[in-house]
């Protein structure tokens, strides 16, 4: 019998999957579909101060191995998501959640993280610095390793929970961004968020997103996703959570051989509602015919 489990800044997950912030819902969305128990955690949508409506339509465009979206974090507002969201998530999931909290400015991280914080089903703040589809906000405070300290320090010193800090790929040198979040008290790095990417209509000859650019995410850039995971996991000495077109268990032993800690799947969720069941289901399997008795053991296992 395999061992699946993990451990993440002293939270122990059954396996390391966890549905990745904006393909789940708050999870609850998906209790009609399977016991989403099954589940090693569940990254719950991005969460900013103010309700927001998103961006304009269309904001998706589909793409070989992969789609552009640029959703623009639509959300309730924190006050609602904690009111009414992560009370139906209760209802539904018994285990520890990860909260995803965007902001447009360091003092509205802190309000947003300080409020989630709070919150006894919560067990990792993961901290959203890298999304590229709105303005004077998200993937600019990642995409800088000064605001990324300042954004990481203002965080840690209004929360109690550990905080990861979501990354982005934009970047020429991501290591340099993962250390700055590391000095400044990170407890984890989660990485990549999407690529800067664009489709162009034929027949109208116009961009086919209305935000004309959005971020590419899928099994495209799932290469990426494990040279970034590498490149970090050399750099800091802090877990790693992987993502970036991870959509089999194959996938989810290659990025921990990389560095990851625990793998939050993303896109193959749009795809097939049951991808997290599924790559759940396989990793024993897949794990035997590796020889792996244990997830932990092969963590970083690649350098
Ligand atoms: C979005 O809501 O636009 C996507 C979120 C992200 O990429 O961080």
């Amino acid at each position: 019998m395999v061992n699946t489990k993990v451990t993440l800044s002293g939270l122990t997950l059954d396996n390391p999957i966890i549905p990745a912030s904006g393909t789940f819902g708050f999870g609850y969305e998906f209790a009609d579909l399977y016991d989403i128990n099954i589940l090693g955690s569940i990254s719950c949508k991005g969460t900013t101060k103010e309700p927001r409506f998103g961006n304009p339509t269309p904001r998706i465009a589909e793409c070989t191995n992969g789609l552009i979206n640029s959703v623009g974090l639509q959300n309730p507002g924190i006050d609602k998501v904690i009111g009414e969201e992560l009370p139906k998530l209760a209802e539904h999931y018994k285990k520890p959640i990860i909260a995803n909290i965007s902001g447009f400015s360091v003092d509205e991280y802190a309000y947003t993280c300080e409020k989630i914080d709070s919150q006894k089903q919560v067990g990792i703040i993961e901290v959203n610095i890298s999304c590229p589809n709105v303005h004077n906000g998200g993937m600019s405070f990642g995409t800088n390793a000064n605001s990324a300290f300042e954004v990481t320090k203002a965080v840690k010193a209004v929360t109690t929970k550990p905080v990861y800090i979501k990354l982005s790929p934009n970047v020429t040198d991501i290591a340099e961004i993962a250390k700055a979040c590391e000095a400044a008290g990170a407890d984890g790095i989660s990485l990549i968020n999407t690529l800067m990417g664009m489709r162009i209509d034929l027949k109208t000859r116009k961009p086919v997103i209305a935000n004309k650019m959005g971020g590419f995410s899928g099994p495209a850039i799932f290469p990426v996703a494990v040279r970034m995971v590498y490149q970090v996991y050399e750099a800091v000495k802090i877990p790693i959570i992987g993502m970036g077109g991870v959509s089999s268990a194959r996938d989810v032993i290659e990025i921990m051989l990389a560095g990851a800690a625990a793998v939050q799947v993303g896109a193959a969720n749009l795809v097939d509602p049951y991808a997290c069941k599924n790559i759940i289901e396989e990793l024993p399997e897949v794990m035997e015919k590796f020889g792996i008795n244990s997830l932990e053991e092969i963590i970083g296992g690649s350098h």
